[in-house]
């Protein structure tokens, strides 16, 4: 099974529209006729103009941290999916476990967004993990297969193509604890199994499931040399362009 991966960048509550446009400029030719991977990156919305403009006809997409469930409305601080594809933006994520912790993300709301994104054609990066007292209560079956299942409520085989995974282990987020290849690639195939029961075989195998939580140049080939890894999200070492793009070109 060859599942193209995507390698991207969470650049979370940094940089300035000048820091940003720097980073690509730096950015582009250091991974320019790159094709064996997807590339993406993920400013926040105040940036998208510009990162989206600097990186226009390269191999480089341009997504959001997050989208509101909502087409519109009275919701303030928050932007919707028309408002990103507006700018030119393609791609979301959603469900992130920062976003889960400090906003009251709930499966619910991610399950809510998830059909927004699908229903305006932009593609998804879902995000699931568990937090350190799970894993060491040996939950962590259980909040993978309850966070996908949330998150797919509603959710048809027919319209879960072009569907992300993110395996982000909360305890391994910013934290320099990286999860060891073994563990990824279990969790891996626990959320793919989960994504066959509810969507079917053919759904599972081609569904993308990248690894995140503290992926840095030099652990990158271990774990996305992992048949079942199928790309990285990246936050801290996706910051610099030197560093980004050596993960990219693992
Ligand atoms: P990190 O963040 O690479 O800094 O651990 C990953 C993420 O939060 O997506």
């Amino acid at each position: 099974m060859s599942r193209k991966a995507l390698i991207a960048a969470n650049w979370k509550m940094y940089k300035t529209p000048a820091e940003a446009k720097a980073f690509v400029d730096a950015f582009l030719p250091l991974v320019a006729g790159h094709t064996r991977d997807e590339i993406a990156l993920f400013p926040s919305p105040v940036l998208l103009p510009t990162v989206i403009e600097a990186a226009k006809d390269s191999n480089v997409a341009v997504g959001a941290q997050n989208i509101h469930f909502a087409e519109e409305g009275a919701y303030t601080g928050e932007t919707s999916v028309g408002q990103l594809q507006a700018v030119g933006g393609t791609h979301t994520l959603i469900g992130h476990s920062e976003r889960r912790q400090y906003f009251a993300e709930t499966d619910e709301i991610v399950n809510k967004k998830l059909h927004t994104a699908l229903k305006h054609g932009v593609v998804p990066i879902v995000c699931v993990g568990e937090v350190l007292a799970e894993r060491e209560a040996g939950q962590t079956a259980h909040v993978l297969k309850t966070q996908i299942a949330g998150a797919f409520v509603g959710i048809t085989a027919a319209a879960a193509g072009p569907i992300v995974i993110a395996y982000e282990p909360v305890w391994a987020i910013g934290t320099g604890k990286t999860a060891t290849p073994e563990i990824a690639v279990d969790a891996h195939k626990i959320i793919r199994a989960e994504v066959a029961k509810l969507l079917g075989a053919d759904v599972a195998a081609a569904i993308r499931i990248l690894y995140g939580g503290s992926v840095k140049p030099d652990n990158a080939t271990s774990l996305l040399g992992e048949e079942e890894i199928d790309g990285a999200l990246v936050g801290g070492a996706s910051l610099k362009p030197d560093s980004f793009a050596a993960i990219v070109k693992y």
